[in-house]
């Protein structure tokens, strides 16, 4: 996503330039070409070396500055970035980019940029809420600019409320979003992921080995796209995405419930879940104790949460997936027409590289129209994108079948 994305970074002057210097750190990781511009309060803080030595590119602090090719300096960075970033941002740099003051690198780069700009606020909590701030906020989102709200906490001031920089990881996020094409807005994207757990006592259960990460995937990438996105996630060991409502369940039966609940408020569902088909038939209120050397577990069916919204989708795109190991095709195509569904992407599990647990996949793509793609071994997050462009594409199709 940020690979060989040129990336202006502008650093004023608080506690949090720290924070900046991990920023940094991820930005150039994912692949970044960063530039950094530092206000002089900045460098009271941390010293331009430590920011030259992580981008391997030159800081840049005065304004009047003729680099090498003889170009400008605040007008070549202004053009060159593909994503004008500025963390931690002042109450003071916010107020003056609202006023239209350009006064020093820092404001005269982001006035001359037509870059998306990113801010990530850091400042004191009464500041913060102060109505002339807010004022100023307020502007500059009207003319488009981003914002990464700052969080609650303990303030190096000593003050405890709202002030502190976001995350580091949270700002590469927004960042992700700022350069992604928004083809997404206005859909409400349903998600499920992971595995269900249908408990026997209150100690054992049967489950699966759904990792939840080609869920959390597509999750993820539609937000970055745009789409409003709730994802009904069973038990994993992933981290709640960012900006994404998850709402926890355990059970089939439990996550039949959130998902029917928020059917009618969806556009695109996608369901990515490993759901249990079975689960026991009644749970033991204590421990099962041992005694005799077999014994028999007796299962009934879970509901079947896919075919049920195959019955009620109406024009909502509907994905499936169909978990194989053997005879893929074939027995995709069954959960293709017998569960009404728009799109199915089929994993053959028993292949190195697909399914469970791992970080890419080899699906192939069955359409209703009897087409398949094959699609090979590649990152879950890459084939999240491919899932999202072609159900993208058929919500298009729909609504230009319905004008
Ligand atoms: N699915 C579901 N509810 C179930 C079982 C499956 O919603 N009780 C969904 C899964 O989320 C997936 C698709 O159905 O999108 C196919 O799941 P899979 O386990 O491959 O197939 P099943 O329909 O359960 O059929 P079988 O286990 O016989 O292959």
């Amino acid at each position: 996503m940020l690979n060989g994305k040129q990336i202006v970074l502008g650093v004023t002057g608080g506690i949090a330039v720290y924070k900046a210097v991990e920023l940094v750190r991820l930005l150039t990781k994912a692949g970044a070409d960063v530039h950094v511009i530092m206000t002089r309060s900045a460098t009271e803080f941390v010293g331009p070396l430590t920011f030259q030595t992580l981008t391997a590119n030159p800081v840049h602090t005065e304004i009047f500055n003729l680099i090498a090719e003889r170009e400008i300096g605040h007008i070549a960075l202004a053009d060159r970035a593909d994503l004008f970033i500025i963390a931690p941002a002042t109450a003071n740099v916010i107020g003056k980019i609202a006023g239209g003051i350009a006064d020093d690198m820092l404001t005269t780069t982001v006035m001359a940029t037509r870059a998306s700009v990113l801010i990530a606020p850091a400042m004191n909590v009464n500041m913060c809420t102060n109505p002339i701030y807010r004022e100023n906020e307020e502007k500059l989102r009207r003319h488009g600019y981003r914002f990464v709200a700052p969080v609650k906490g303990m303030l190096a001031c000593g003050w405890e409320g709202e002030g502190k920089l976001q995350d580091p990881a949270i700002i590469m996020e927004e960042a992700v979003c700022a350069l992604t094409r928004q083809d997404l807005v206005g859909e409400r994207v349903l998600v499920t992921a992971g595995p269900t757990l249908e408990e026997i006592d209150p100690v054992r259960f049967i489950s699966n080995h759904s990792s939840g990460k080609m869920g959390y995937s597509i999750a993820r990438a539609a937000r970055r796209r745009g789409a409003e996105v709730v994802l009904v996630a069973g038990p994993t060991c992933l981290d709640d995405p960012w900006g994404i409502e998850t709402v926890h369940v355990c059970s089939a039966a439990e996550m039949r419930d959130a998902v029917m609940e928020r059917v009618a408020a969806s556009t695109v569902i996608v369901k990515a879940a490993a759901v249990a088909d079975y689960c026991p038939k009644s749970r033991a209120a204590g421990k099962i104790k041992k005694s005799a050397d077999a014994m028999v577990l007796e299962l009934e069916k879970n509901p079947d949460i896919l075919a049920e919204v195959g019955r009620v989708k109406g024009d909502r795109v509907l994905v499936g997936f169909a978990a194989e190991t053997s005879d893929l095709v074939e027995n995709a195509r069954k959960k293709l027409t017998g569960k009404n569904l728009d799109l199915v992407v089929a994993n053959d599990i028993g292949q190195p590289g697909a399914g469970f647990n791992v970080d890419t996949n080899i699906a192939k793509l069955l359409h209703r129209d009897g087409r398949v793609e094959e699609l090979p071994l590649m990152g879950k997050d890459e084939m999240a994108t491919i899932i999202l462009d072609r159900a993208a594409g058929l919500r298009k199709q729909g609504m230009r079948g319905e004008e």
